[in-house]
């Protein structure tokens, strides 16, 4: 659908936000807490970016977006967006709900904060019990300060700056050292932060359906130097082959096969497939290492295969 980009803001050191509203009528999909939408950008690139704002609020979805060095086109193109244009977006999706706990830790790391925000919005709204710890790396980077100062949740934000000397630590031992199967803990940053997070949580002992993660940066493009594989579809029976320098996505739209694809990073979830034969190897962030080890799924933008042939659910 088409939204208009009513504000743009520049919010911290490389992180604007923008707040899109409906091009025509006044309400847009409702979305829950943690949810995101697709932008295609002029590029015809699309990018996930999750929805910052109150999802009682329907009037308008709010984003916030950092300026990536490493960007591949997307993110210098939104950071180049102004107000009054027009964006072709998805509806929200969620792949980074709340579940029902009595209490949950919200983790976010430089502009993982955008989702976390949302959650501790909605959990306030409901009175549930939470607690946010968001970190970046120097003062001028802290998005939605304003915001997070005052929110009437004010009290349960904690914030630590890398690049204060004595400031808060962030000690992840403490603030994760009481596992129970009632609590859930939601990261959100960049890989190094999430990482951290999840094997500190496996190593304390948290059941991994209590640490929920969501990934911003995707895995690299194919690289040289991969082995060719191929994969056979399993209603026809057709063999294709993937070349080290295609991915399985890129194999199969060669041969005419309609593959649905978002971020293209291994991030989303989109092009989720199942295996029926094959090991895959498996090289996004958004499966859960049970997931990984059954076998029977692959993402298929970015994973390759360890056997010389997979047979996919197609
Ligand atoms: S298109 Fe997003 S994970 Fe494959």
């Amino acid at each position: 659908m088409k939204v208009q980009v009513r504000r743009r803001v520049d919010e911290a050191r490389d992180v604007v936000a923008l707040e899109l509203g409906a091009v025509q009528g006044e309400l847009l999909p409702p979305f829950s807490a943690g949810a995101h939408i697709d932008v295609r950008l002029p590029s015809n690139l699309t990018r996930q970016y999750s929805l910052c704002n109150s999802p009682a609020d329907r009037t308008r979805y709010l984003i916030g977006v950092l300026l990536d060095p490493a960007s591949r086109g997307g993110s210098k193109a939104m950071h180049a967006v102004r107000e009054g244009e027009i964006l072709e977006i998805s509806e929200p999706r969620n792949h980074f709900p709340l579940h029902p706990a009595a209490h949950s830790v919200l983790l976010a790391g430089g502009i993982g904060i955008t989702p976390i925000l949302c959650m501790a919005e909605q959990l306030a709204h409901v009175g549930a019990s939470f607690e946010l710890h968001y970190c970046v790396r120097s003062d001028d980077r802290l998005a939605f300060r304003d915001r997070l100062a005052q929110s009437d949740f004010s009290g349960r934000v904690h914030t630590y700056v890398d690049a204060l000397p004595g400031g808060p630590h962030f000690d992840l031992q403490t603030v994760l050292a009481n596992p129970l199967p009632e609590k859930h803990v939601y990261v959100c940053g960049p890989g190094g932060f999430i990482d951290a997070v999840v094997q500190t949580a496996a190593a304390l002992n948290w059941a991994e359906g209590c640490v929920h993660r969501e990934y911003f940066a995707g895995t690299e493009p194919v690289k040289e130097g991969e082995r060719p594989f191929q994969v056979r579809l399993a209603s026809s029976g057709q063999c294709i082959p993937v070349h080290p320098t295609q991915s399985i996505a890129q194999a199969l739209m060669a041969h005419g096969i309609d593959v649905p694809l978002s971020c293209e990073q291994g991030v989303c979830g989109t092009c989720l497939t199942r295996v029926l034969k094959g090991e895959p190897d498996h090289r996004d962030l958004y499966l859960s290492r049970a997931e990984r080890e059954a076998h029977d799924q692959i993402l298929v933008c970015c994973s390759r295969s360890r056997s010389a042939e997979l047979i996919l659910d197609i």
